[in-house]
């Protein structure tokens, strides 16, 4: 009995000191495929016992195939918008799931449902941010550009243009942040964007992960 007590102690003590890390995003986190390809290079670098993906959604669409012992958790809304999630969400969901690592895939919606443009966008990513670091000083953060799409690239195309200088200007050590350029730059095209000219294809989602899953995997290694 008492030796059981000490194996379960022991057990949560490992698992307490997983990584967690939160996938936060819209429909292209929530419905597409690119957090199972991600996590299949996690286990690759054998850190599947070292991970908790954290949020309180759960689930990946039958599609994408998911590796086994993939982990369903993550924050990604389809149509939502970074405005919104910076002023109404973030907060919430950062004690919610209290995560060690967040990346973020957001803006698609905010230029799309939103209409909004690239300053408003930026200045929505610097309160996510701010969020973010209230409730952990030592988030690590992976930021992603937006990925192209088939109409309106010229504001994603301003906010990617102005995100790198944003990136070097927030960086701390104390608080890293990794820096994601999904973009036509990087060979992103929109080849690989369903008919709705949106939505990642199995390959767009490949793309996505071969940029997010060495940045999350560094995070996390940095972590341990
Ligand atoms: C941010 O700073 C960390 C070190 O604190 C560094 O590892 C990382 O590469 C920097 N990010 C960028 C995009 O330069």
């Amino acid at each position: 009995m008492r030796g059981l007590t000490i194996l379960s102690a022991l057990a949560a003590v490992a698992s307490a000191q997983k990584v967690k890390v939160l996938p936060l995003g819209d429909s292209i986190t929530d419905i597409c495929c690119w957090r199972g390809f991600a996590w299949a290079e996690i286990a690759k670098a054998g850190l599947a016992d070292q991970v908790d993906f954290v949020g309180s959604m759960t689930g990946i669409q039958g599609r994408c195939n998911a590796p086994s012992g993939f982990d369903p958790n993550h924050e990604g809304h389809s149509g939502w918008q970074a405005y919104d999630i910076a002023r109404d969400n973030i907060a919430g969901w950062m004690q919610q799931s209290k995560p060690d690592v967040v990346s973020v895939l957001l803006g698609t919606n905010d230029i799309n449902i939103g209409k909004r443009d690239a300053t408003t966008i930026i200045n929505a990513y610097t309160s996510l941010l701010t969020s973010m670091r209230t409730a952990n000083p030592n988030v690590a953060v992976v930021m992603s550009t937006i990925i192209p799409m088939r109409w309106d690239d010229a504001t994603a195309a301003a906010v990617n243009k102005q995100l790198p200088a944003w990136v070097q200007q927030h960086n701390t050590t104390q608080s890293p942040i990794y820096f994601a350029d999904i973009s036509r730059t990087t060979g992103f095209t929109t080849d690989m964007l369903q008919g709705d000219g949106v939505h990642p294809t199995i390959q767009g989602d490949q793309i996505i992960s071969n940029h997010l899953a060495p940045l999350i995997i560094e995070a996390v290694t940095q972590l341990k």
